[in-house]
């Protein structure tokens, strides 16, 4: 009986979470993460995984850090906006990756420019995820550059699992560069009892079950 469930919520993902009539099948190119393959296209679910070796997440609390573990907040989805601009929501948080005028980085209840950021493809299948909206004027405050340069402000994760700075970024950092890899079959299962519980939401609260996100599973250990 069980095994019947978790079959038919593996079928219900990939429609998942609103394929309407007339919505495109999904697509997912199976972890290569290219830039424009999903341009209007089914999102992406990825883990961003810096060379710093943590995991991008995003709290419901509106924090972004780094994890080494294997953690439910790291679940995102990635959707093209347009072509090379991308929208990074988490899965468990329900909020989108964004980054304000000062270079910080927070997770955003709602939609807005702070949210979009330009995805490059780098060496060795990085990628690098800059601010769309706010990047360092050609010779201004605080860069010793030439002028006529403008500097990226790129979403980063140091080496201590915080986000640095916009403004302190540089595109060849480590912790500028972020794998987008595919969800394991652990990913899969957290998945899957997030959506269990919504369907159950859905169905009528459990008591006391009122919250604004989903809470997120323990985290499951490497
Ligand atoms: C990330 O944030 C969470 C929630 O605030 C915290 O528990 C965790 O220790 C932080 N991790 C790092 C590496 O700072």
């Amino acid at each position: 009986m069980g095994l019947i469930w978790l079959l038919l919520l593996s079928l219900l993902e990939p429609g998942w979470p609103a394929a309407g009539p007339g919505a495109r099948p999904r697509r997912d190119a199976g972890g290569r993460g290219g830039v424009y393959e999903h341009l209007g296209g089914a999102p992406r679910r990825r883990k961003l995984y810096c060379a710093t070796k943590y995991h991008l997440q995003l709290h419901p609390s509106g924090r972004v850090n780094g994890s080494l573990e294997n953690s439910a907040y790291s679940i995102l989805e990635i959707t093209a906006v347009e072509v090379g601009i991308v929208a990074i929501k988490g899965l468990f948080s329900g909020r989108y990756l964004a980054m304000n005028q000062r270079g910080r980085l927070y997770a955003s209840e709602h939609y807005s420019a702070e949210c979009e950021f330009v995805e490059r493809i780098q060496e060795l299948g990085y990628s690098t995820y800059a601010s769309r909206l706010y990047r360092s004027a050609p010779g201004g405050l605080g860069t010793r550059r030439q002028p006529g340069t403008e500097r990226l402000w790129y979403v980063s994760v140091n080496g201590k699992g915080r986000p640095r700075r916009g403004f302190k970024t540089r595109r060849t950092q480590k912790s500028s560069l972020f794998l987008p890899r595919v969800l394991d079959p652990r990913d899969h299962e957290l998945v899957r009892l997030l959506q269990r519980r919504q369907e159950r939401q859905s169905r009528g609260d459990p008591p006391g079950a009122k919250s604004s996100h989903i809470r997120a599973p323990q985290s499951v250990h490497q």
